[in-house]
């Protein structure tokens, strides 16, 4: 009998899990709080806001750094919550069309490279969740600089003509035939993370060419690569987990981030979870890219190859080895970069005239650099390596000539980065 008997209900335990209860329904509006400012956090990392809202050196988000385009630059504006300099005054619903829909808050058209027409791609309350973790933040006071695009794009109303070649206000709708994980990927390259503003190319406007969606596009003065699965200039020849690994590092046994894609992964990439960059990946390697016919424009003769192969053992091969295959960690393969064979270039030129230091991220803090050659060696020698490694170990890519190393040359002498 005595083993059946029950203390009486208002024991001790009960009490103290009454209590934690109560204190637990009070603190829960803080906890949502708290969850929706987490929540806003990570989605500023996937959106990389502080990447062009921050100024070299300058405080998080708090502007002034200026965003290049092809028509000029334009100053990122401060989005700390100043009431007079920042965005602390705006109600959520101006913030939710400045983000959303190019809208700015006294109604004018902002430019685009804000990527609003990517992030058109996050849902109301995605952008509330931004907006709860910016408010989060302490306000820093400083003005906005003066945008210095030439006429006529610094028309704003031309935006509008804009809105309507290249923009569609669109949420992200999910594909029920694939799998999840796809579906978060595309949402998120698609979506925050923007990277068809480099990676896909513009018309003479600055609008994407869809039919080329993320098959790469030039910048200014660099050359962002095909990311589709193509075998011959995106990431055929890259597991997804190469992908992701390059996402979470900024290296990969194929290749090293430099450049505006060192910055992404940096502030951006690096910092995401493990799932969201398999995600990413996945879902680039479901990109059939472009037919796989090279361009077939002037091909690579053999005295080319042979000038280039002979710079390429002297100069290049301590490194990079002499079947292009690199060593691991340390020296990129160039037998497996799609940026290597891209059609355009640009990048690769550069990198030669340049010298690099890619990514550094927790995961690898020290990166090996690249030395540069654009003292040692003249744009003829420049073109004729770079057709070698383009030319051999089973790769095929159109002739680079020496007055592309030229332009190049020209185009990057008067940058700093
Ligand atoms: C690729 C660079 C880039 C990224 C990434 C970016 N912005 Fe911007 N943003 C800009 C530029 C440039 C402007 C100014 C556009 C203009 O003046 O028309 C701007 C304008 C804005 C404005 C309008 C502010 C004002 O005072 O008019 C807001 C709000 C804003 N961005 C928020 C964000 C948020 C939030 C994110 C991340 C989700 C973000 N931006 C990511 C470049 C960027
Ligand atoms: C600000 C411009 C920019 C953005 C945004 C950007 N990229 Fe890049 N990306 C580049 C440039 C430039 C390169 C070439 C530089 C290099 O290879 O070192 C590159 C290289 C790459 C490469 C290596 C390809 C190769 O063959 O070596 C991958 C993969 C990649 N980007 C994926 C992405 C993904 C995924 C996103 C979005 C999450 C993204 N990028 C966003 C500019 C950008
Ligand atoms: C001292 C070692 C060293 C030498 C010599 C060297 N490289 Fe590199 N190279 C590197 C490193 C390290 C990287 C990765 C740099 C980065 O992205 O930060 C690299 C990157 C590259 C890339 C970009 C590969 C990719 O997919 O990101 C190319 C192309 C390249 N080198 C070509 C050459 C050529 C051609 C030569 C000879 C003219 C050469 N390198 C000589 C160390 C070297």
């Amino acid at each position: 009998m005595r083993r059946s008997y029950r203390p009486p209900t208002l024991g001790l335990a009960t009490i103290l899990s009454i209590v934690t209860a109560c204190s637990a329904y009070a603190g829960s509006a803080d906890q949502q709080e708290f969850t929706l400012i987490e929540q806003g956090r990570y989605l500023s990392i996937l959106s990389d806001c502080g990447g062009c809202h921050t100024a070299p050196g300058g405080r998080p988000f708090a502007g002034g750094r200026p965003i290049e385009t092809p028509f000029g630059s334009i100053v990122a504006p401060n989005i700390t919550p100043d009431l007079e300099t920042g965005i602390g005054a705006w109600t959520d619903d101006q913030f939710d069309a400045a983000l959303r829909r190019g809208i700015g808050w006294n109604g004018a058209h902002l430019y685009p490279a804000m990527p609003y027409n990517a992030y058109t791609r996050m849902s109301r309350d995605d952008a509330l969740a931004i907006r709860a973790y910016l408010s989060s933040l302490d306000p820093v006071r400083q003005s906005r600089n003066p945008n210095t695009l030439p006429f006529p794009f610094n028309v704003r109303k031309l935006m509008a003509v804009w809105n309507k070649l290249y923009f569609a206000a669109r949420e992200y709708e999910p594909d029920q035939k694939r799998s999840p994980e796809w579906n978060r990927g595309k949402f998120i390259v698609d979506g925050p993370a923007h990277c068809g503003a480099c990676h896909t190319p513009k018309t003479m406007l600055g609008g994407d060419r869809t039919d080329q969606y993320l098959q790469g596009a030039n910048l200014q003065g660099w050359s962002a690569p095909d990311i589709t699965n193509s075998t011959r200039t995106g990431l055929g020849s890259w597991t997804a987990e190469d992908v992701a690994l390059y996402l979470k590092t900024g290296h990969n046994r194929l290749s090293a981030a430099t450049g505006p894609m060192a910055e992404a992964v940096e502030q951006s990439t690096s910092r995401m979870t493990d799932a969201d960059t398999m995600a990413i990946a996945t879902y680039l390697k479901s990109l059939p890219g472009k037919a796989e016919e090279s361009r077939g424009s002037a091909s690579v003769e053999g005295n080319m190859m042979a000038a280039g192969g002979a710079i390429y053992r002297d100069q290049c091969s301590a490194c990079h080895g002499l079947e292009g295959k690199g060593v691991e960690h340390l020296f990129p393969s160039l037998s497996g970069s799609a940026m290597v064979r891209s059609d355009d270039p640009t990048t690769v030129i550069r990198m030669l005239l340049r010298g690099a230091r890619s990514a550094s991220t927790d995961a690898e803090p020290t990166a090996a650099g690249m030395p540069s050659y654009g003292w040692q060696l003249d744009d003829r020698q420049i073109a004729d390596v770079l057709n070698y490694v383009r030319n051999s170990w089973g790769a095929r890519s159109p002739a680079i000539e020496a007055r592309d190393v030229t332009r190049v040359r020209a185009e990057t002498a008067s940058r700093a980065d």
